[in-house]
């Protein structure tokens, strides 16, 4: 096993030292290093979109992106998010619209909600599902998700 190397990141507004491995995944570091649970390894090669954080507010597979690439980058995961306002009418009409079920894609596909909401204030239904398209959902037809998605950007433009 590659000798751990001593990485800072920057992690929800706090530098975070970790050792990791040199060729250790940003999803691996963040799970196993730092227990940081919301990113989910489903696929762990690039497919399903279930480990995705921002880094400097871009989606990104967490399970594809070396540790060792991000320092002097800004992760976030969902445990920064408690006090977004942005997530949190994100998270309700998710909830209200029955998009969450067994819960394991629902990170992955807040965070990349989030990231199209950032960039797109106003998003019509196929700019939604083109930003989703990434995030794979096994229970939900995701049609409730897009319907979250799109009441709640229309509930924070008012
Ligand atoms: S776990 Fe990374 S894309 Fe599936
Ligand atoms: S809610 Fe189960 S995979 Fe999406």
């Amino acid at each position: 096993m590659a000798k751990k190397a001593l990485f800072t990141l920057s992690l929800n507004g706090d530098q975070t030292d970790v050792a990791a491995a040199p060729d250790a995944t940003l999803l691996e570091t963040l799970r196993d290093g730092l227990g940081v649970l919301s990113p989910k390894r489903g696929c762990n090669q690039g497919v399903c979109g279930a480990c995705t954080v921002l880094i400097d507010g871009v989606p990104v597979r967490s399970c594809l992106t070396l540790t060792a690439r991000c320092e002097g980058h800004e992760i976030s995961t969902m445990e920064g998010m408690n006090t977004d306002p942005v997530m949190e009418v994100l998270q309700r009409h998710m909830v209200a619209s029955g998009g969450v079920q067994c819960g394991f894609c629902t990170s992955g596909m807040l965070m990349s909600a989030r990231n199209l909401l950032a960039e797109t204030p106003r998003p019509d239904r196929e700019a939604v599902k083109s930003a989703l398209s990434g995030n794979l959902c096994r229970c939900t037809g995701y049609r409730t998700i897009v319907d979250a998605i799109c009441t709640a950007a229309e509930e924070l433009a008012q």
